[in-house]
């Protein structure tokens, strides 16, 4: 079967994701192993946004978080919890967006030119799994609304997939 995903990249960014969310649920399948579907997640969300320079899964082991599937620029293998952006939103269970890279005091620079990020916690049976992360090459390029969809994909996969 051949896997597409379209975007409308001319509709509002509310409709650019009930699109794609639509499409996510479709092209996720709990019978396909897990490396497949974060890596076909990850390709969606690249696909579909232009502003996204790099997107991926930060997986925890246990003790830290490792790469995961990824779209982009080879990244840092390895974050410690509580470090970085990404690490911060695995030890407080919290969606962060950052609008300046350079204001957020810790922030590991795997790209020299990403300018903002959001980070998703991806919590499943209440015991932390990863999360979620999104960068661009531009300022103030994730808000609220990526904040509500971003997150219902995670509600999604954790919930249907994982
Ligand atoms: N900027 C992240 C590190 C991961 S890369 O951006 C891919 C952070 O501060 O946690």
């Amino acid at each position: 079967m051949v896997e597409t995903v379209v975007a409308n990249k001319n509709a509002s960014l509310d409709e650019q994701y009930k699109l794609l969310v639509k499409q996510i649920k479709n092209l996720l399948n709990k019978n396909d192993n897990t490396i497949s579907n974060l890596s076909n997640l990850t390709a969606a969300l690249k696909q579909c946004f232009e502003k996204i320079s790099w997107v991926g899964f930060y997986l925890f082991d246990g003790k830290k978080l490792y790469l995961g599937p990824f779209q982009g620029k080879v990244a840092c293998t390895e974050i410690r919890i509580g470090k970085g952006v990404c690490g911060t939103s695995a030890e407080k269970r919290i969606t962060i967006i950052v609008l300046d890279v350079d204001k957020f005091s810790g922030h590991i620079a795997c790209d020299v030119e990403s300018r903002s990020e959001i980070v998703i916690p991806i919590i499943k049976n209440n015991g932390l799994y990863g999360v979620f992360d999104l960068d661009s090459t531009e300022y103030n390029s994730f808000g609220e609304i990526d904040k509500k969809y971003l997150e219902e994909i995670i509600k999604f996969l954790t919930k249907e997939i994982l």
